[in-house]
């Protein structure tokens, strides 16, 4: 048999959702996929030649698991860029996607039954890492109703001398929550001088619509403890190119890191580092015009939702996902079997009006569901209509 660890792992169940639509739409159904975590962009045109141009030029070896100089370099100069920390190539390290840059940060800085505290609604995959590093979930709840905001009362109550790290992610997969510049620079403050460790997931943050990132550089913040995540899989359209990296003014950190993947991945992809420095030499000109679609997007989904009798939803300030609450849908039935979870709410959606969307269950979040407005206007114009009409038919029945 497999081993527990193995065992103990859940599926991803933003995967099984886009599977079951792939099923139904083989078998010949209109599916809308609303369901998608990565953007329906092509990856830019000048950061494909220029990986183009390393493979051509034989760039085909390993690299240092550290990752290119170049790449370093230019990671840094964004991440000084909102964080204003003087971060150098030394500071960063190159990982195959921000995933496992998270992954490694956990292996590297959580020892068994240690508590690591993330904020739900929270990305499916952190309690996942964090087991496999051995350590313990400390869920804390923001709430709908204070816009998804961090609780940051409930977060240093829950932080005690087990805690050795807080997961941010700003902005927020699921909710779109951008975080409050000054909120952040409180907590970091508070929690760093305790030297726990602030891992701040900003893979969505270059799609941030209002709102701003940064907190490292403020007085009162130790940055020793702060570990920034971020990469080029959102902002650029890259997810298929496994690009992400970790970014920390600590040296020891970035050295552990490096022997872990040293160990294990080896290094990132030679190639795909060389067009990932082109996305960053670039940067916002690339993200710009993307974001703006994002943007367009954002208001035509939230405006809908909000139209929907019994719906709520927090208009999302970053990221690519609305997550309104549908909890008056959940209490109802459909041709005389019950509905009561966001799950059943999904399947229904699916199976009967072909489009698909992930539970808000998935989030620690019940009650909700996820759309995902990487989709074209009219998908989502559609699949907002089929949405709007089983809630018709839900209260009807
Ligand atoms: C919040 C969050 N962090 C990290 C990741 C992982 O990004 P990558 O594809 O670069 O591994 C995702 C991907 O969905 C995400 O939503």
């Amino acid at each position: 048999m497999v081993s527990q660890r193995a065992q103990n792992l859940a599926p991803s169940a933003t995967l099984a959702i886009t599977a079951a639509a792939a099923r139904l739409r083989q078998a010949g159904r209109s599916i809308i996929g609303l369901g998608a975590g990565q953007p329906d962009f092509d990856t830019p045109e000048v950061v494909k030649q220029a990986a183009i141009a390393a493979l051509n030029s034989g760039q085909t070896g390993y690299v240092a698991s550290q990752g290119l100089e170049s790449l370093r370099d230019a990671a840094a100069a964004w991440v000084n860029g909102h964080h204003g920390l003087g971060l150098g190539p030394q500071n960063v390290l190159v990982t195959a996607g921000a995933k496992m840059a998270i992954a490694l940060a956990c292996q590297a800085l959580v020892d068994p039954g240690d508590e690591v505290i993330i904020v739900s609604p929270y990305w499916v995959s952190y309690p996942a890492l964090i087991e496999l590093a051995g350590g313990v979930v400390r869920v804390v709840q923001a709430r709908a109703e204070d816009g998804f905001q961090l609780p940051v009362d409930e977060i240093l109550a829950t932080a005690g001398p087990k805690t050795r790290a807080l997961i941010l992610n700003s902005p927020c997969n699921p909710t779109g929550a951008v975080a409050d510049a000054k909120v952040l620079a409180r907590l970091a403050r508070n929690l760093t001088s305790r030297g726990i460790y602030l891992i701040s997931d900003e893979i969505y943050g270059h799609l941030t619509f209002e709102g701003s990132l940064g907190f490292a550089g403020e007085e009162g913040v130790d940055p020793e403890y702060v570990v920034v995540i971020d990469g080029c899989s959102k902002g650029w359209a890259m997810t298929g190119w496994r690009i992400g990296f970790v970014a920390t003014s600590s040296l020891p950190l970035i050295s552990a890191i490096n022997r872990l993947q040293g160990q294990s991945v080896t290094c990132a992809t030679s190639f795909a580092q060389h067009g990932a420095v082109k996305a960053l030499e670039l940067g916002d000109s690339l993200i710009a015009p993307m974001r703006e679609e994002f943007r367009v997007r954002r208001d035509l989904v939230s405006e809908a939702l909000a139209a929907m009798p019994g719906v709520a939803i927090v208009r999302p300030a970053g990221a690519f996902y609305a997550f309104p609450r549908v909890e008056a849908s959940l209490t109802g039935s459909f041709e005389g079997e019950p509905v009561n979870s966001s799950q059943q709410f999904c399947r229904l959606l699916l199976e009967q009006k072909g489009v698909a969307t992930v539970p808000g269950s998935a989030f620690g979040c019940e009650g909700h569901l996820r759309i995902s407005f990487a989709a074209s206007r009219e998908d989502l114009r559609e699949g907002l209509a089929r949405m709007s009409a089983l809630i018709g038919e839900l209260s009807d029945g």
